[in-house]
């Protein structure tokens, strides 16, 4: 392992990315950016060739970085998996979806590791990075890579470290975000922690691969928690009169012991809405109920239902039925100014409305057309970001709050809102006509 640990320092270590998607492309980035050789490996060849060209097909990740790494002769990106032999340390950043029972779908973590089993080589060091359950490194990973014949901790190395990409955010990026790692051994770990360090600003190593994995369940689970629990006061207060936005607001003056978190029309993102049940589900194997998890679920899954309601009033109040109604959805986004649209409450949202008789449109400059999903087929296009469009509905639901919403002239002949994310609290109407708003 002399080699490796050498190479690592040095960074002549060849450095492989499995997964080219939100996670895994801004890794390999981040690696080219502090001089090591990338190879990024995924299936889609359409990304594949993408980075080969230098282009990025992720908003928020800038095409020129790609392009600079790329024309430095230290990124590139292979459909060609034979290519993993070469590589010194191999970082899987394949999906953790969940399956149609809530139940976490490890497949893809399962056929990375034969893909890696079948060309493992002696002095490697294997790192999952995909969110999963206590254990899956250190039992599942482990047993399949096991089976190239090299035994793990002599042979090969192996550990885990979580993601903790915030896709839009500017203040933390990829490089200055802490990076956790726990090794299925001491020498794992600290080749593992070395690895990070050659790219990464801090790296906190953690005993084990599973307190690492847990710790990015906490994480997760720590926001679904909170964001139902102001879910759930939302609709408390709302019954009382009382806007939850002011009182978060005054809430929050104070300088110790409460972290706020906002009420919105749903959990959306690859990963609040679906780790936490990785546990729920591992923690049912051990005789533990995850009962906070399941509750919150309930609550945040409840919340696109709880926004038609407020629509199905919103119009009632107008004299008008929702069937038939015309409304328009502002943002497929789940969360402002990105243009990641998985597991998005907006989706719900339509559907609902749809299904209550309602005409449908939505507006996201992020989606000029509706991507048809695993769950979802809209078969829609964005309606133009304009006051004559906006005009023509009944109900306009602000369901994200990218900026480019935040125009006061957009709502110039709009009658009714229903603001899921206190948006237009925040518009200076001035002297501008302010359309009748409803909390969401
Ligand atoms: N997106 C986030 O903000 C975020 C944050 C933290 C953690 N995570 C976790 O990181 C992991 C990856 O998430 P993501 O958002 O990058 O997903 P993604 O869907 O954006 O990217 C995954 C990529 O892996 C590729 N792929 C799938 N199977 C493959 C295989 N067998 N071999 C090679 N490539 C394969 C896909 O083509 C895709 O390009 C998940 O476990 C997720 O929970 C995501």
């Amino acid at each position: 392992m002399k080699e490796l640990f050498q190479k690592i320092k040095d960074r002549t270590a060849n450095v492989g990315v499995i997964g080219q998607g939100y996670v895994g492309l801004p890794l390999a980035l981040v690696f080219a950016e502090a001089g090591f050789s990338v190879t990024g490996f995924d299936l889609d060849a359409k990304k594949v060739a993408a980075i080969s060209r230098g282009e990025s097909f992720i908003k928020h990740i800038g095409p020129e970085r790609v392009a600079a790494a790329v024309a430095s002769g230290r990124y590139q990106a292979t459909t060609e998996f034979s290519r993993l032999r070469a590589c010194d340390a191999i970082l899987i950043c394949v999906p953790t979806p969940l399956g149609p029972h809530r139940e976490p779908d490890n497949s893809y973590i399962h056929s990375t590791a034969r893909d890696i089993a079948k060309r493992l080589r002696y002095g490697q060091l294997v790192i999952l990075e995909s969110t999963t359950y206590p254990g899956t490194t250190d039992t599942e990973v482990r047993a399949i890579l096991e089976e190239s014949g090299l035994a793990c901790t002599k042979e090969f190395l192996l550990a885990f470290s979580p993601e903790r990409e915030d896709p839009g955010r500017r203040d933390f990026t990829t490089k200055s975000i802490p990076k956790i790692v726990g090794g299925v051994d001491p020498t794992s770990t600290e080749a593992a922690a070395a690895l990070y360090a050659g790219a990464m600003d801090r790296v906190v190593p953690v005993s084990s691969a599973r307190v690492a994995e847990s710790s990015k369940l906490l994480e997760n689970i720590f926001r679904s928690v909170n964001i139902a629990l102001v879910n759930e006061l939302k609709v408390i207060f709302g019954t009382m009169g009382i806007d939850v936005w002011e009182v978060i607001e005054a809430a929050k003056t104070k300088p110790f012991g409460f972290m706020p978190f906002y009420p919105g029309p749903g959990l959306g993102g690859h990963c609040i809405p679906l780790d936490p049940f990785y546990l729920a589900w591992k923690a049912a194997e051990h005789g533990s109920w995850a009962r906070f998890i399941e509750l919150a679920g309930e609550v945040n899954t409840r919340m696109p239902a709880h926004v038609v309601g407020k629509v199905v009033e919103g119009l009632n109040d107008d004299g008008k039925p929702l069937k038939g109604s015309r409304v328009l959805v502002l943002g497929l986004a789940y969360k402002a100014n990105i243009d990641d649209d998985r597991e998005s409450p907006s989706y719900e949202i339509l559907e609902l409305l749809r299904e209550g008789g309602a005409e449908i449109a939505y507006c996201d400059p992020f989606f000029p057309v509706a991507r048809k999903g695993r769950k979802h087929d809209l078969g829609l296009e964005s309606v133009p970001l304009t006051p004559e469009a906006f005009g023509r509905f009944d109900a306009v639901v602000v369901s994200t709050a990218h900026d480019r919403f935040a125009d006061p002239g957009l709502y110039r002949d709009v009658r009714l809102v229903i603001d899921t994310r206190n948006l237009l609290a925040s518009i200076p109407f001035g002297s501008a006509k302010r359309p009748r708003v409803v909390k969401g």
